[in-house]
């Protein structure tokens, strides 16, 4: 019987592609060059599946555009907006994610940035490298304390509640929103809030970690931003259509948002020029998940997918619309 054929998108880490290659007949991508959806869809002919990832804007008109060989789109990501959920099942492929084995990475991602934020880290590490560091000041320039301050959580699924876990080690209050809320064992004491505009009138520091969906697209903006009390600090890990950039970035420079610690971002890698020049900024590269552990995880949970899939049986992430 021959294998199935497995269109790879992108390269991945060396013990994922040799389970691949054990397993499937995969069509790998060696130089991780990012493909146009023209040059997917052709890549793809024959194919029974695509090994997608966050880079592959897989919208309606690219998953039509995919040959009618593709059952399975399998991406290498917890996060599913790039692609259309709704188009796919309409052409009757399955899709999958990876949820769950980069919770730990991308709550550590989070309390970095919080902490980068709040401690001025990026305009502290620019002095350095610039050398513009004269000498040890006691007045500043100064960061805040996390410590006893309030952090509103966006968003409290297994990334949210693993980012509570850190935030109550270094003294912090949890306040969230979530479309439902909570048990009580589960809010460990955390306080819900039954809005998003509720959640933020008590966010001394707001972590964004809610998926990207038509109702939180943009939901970040200059309304909801001046709900924030006076010098608060925006942390995101989840995505960067969240937030409205010149509504934060107009923030940043007045000071009603004191510091933004951001992972994530609109338009990623062409992120808005706007944070560049802030101090007040602390910007990661989309590193949530970027871990050795957690990207062999998450390929052999996008393979896990594949194997139940192609073995007939019901994959054990599937996302539908
Ligand atoms: C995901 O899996 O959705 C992440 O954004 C990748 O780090």
């Amino acid at each position: 019987m021959s294998l199935p054929r497995v269109l790879v998108t992108r390269k991945l880490p060396a013990d994922v592609e040799a389970r691949l290659k054990r397993d499937y007949a995969p069509l790998l991508n060696e130089e991780d060059r990012l493909f146009s959806a023209g040059e997917l869809a052709a890549r793809a002919e024959g194919m029974d599946a695509v090994l997608a990832t966050v880079t592959d804007k897989l919208d309606a008109a690219a998953i039509n555009a995919l040959p009618g060989s593709v059952r399975i789109i399998a991406t290498f990501s917890v996060g599913y907006d790039h692609i259309d959920v709704a188009a796919a099942a309409k052409r009757g492929i399955t899709v999958t994610n990876t949820p769950g084995v980069l919770t730990h990475a991308t709550a550590d991602i989070t309390l970095l940035l919080l902490l980068g934020a709040a401690r001025g880290a990026g305009w502290g590490e620019a002095m350095i490298r610039q050398k513009t560091w004269q000498n040890w000041a006691p007045s500043g320039p100064l960061g805040t304390d996390v410590t006893g301050k309030r952090l509103g959580i966006l968003g409290m699924g297994r990334i949210g509640q693993a980012v509570a876990l850190r935030a109550r080690a270094v003294g912090m209050e949890i306040h969230y929103h979530n479309r439902s809320r909570l048990s009580e064992a589960g809010e460990q004491g955390a306080q819900y809030h039954e809005s998003p505009e509720a959640l933020f009138a008590q966010s001394d520091i707001l972590s964004i970690n809610c998926a990207s969906t038509p109702q939180t697209r943009g939901l970040i903006n200059a309304r909801t931003l001046a709900l924030l009390p006076e010098g608060a600090i925006v942390v995101n890990s989840a995505r960067g259509d969240i937030v409205d950039d010149e509504a934060l970035i107009a923030a940043l420079q007045s000071g009603k948002v004191a510091a933004a610690g951001l992972d994530v971002y609109a338009g990623e890698p062409d992120i808005h020029p706007g944070y560049r020049g802030l101090s007040n900024t602390f910007l990661l590269p989309h590193l949530g998940s970027a871990t050795r552990e957690t990207r062999n995880a998450m390929g052999f949970c996008a393979l896990d997918n594949l194997d139940a899939f192609f073995a007939g049986k019901a994959p054990p992430n599937p996302v539908t619309p």
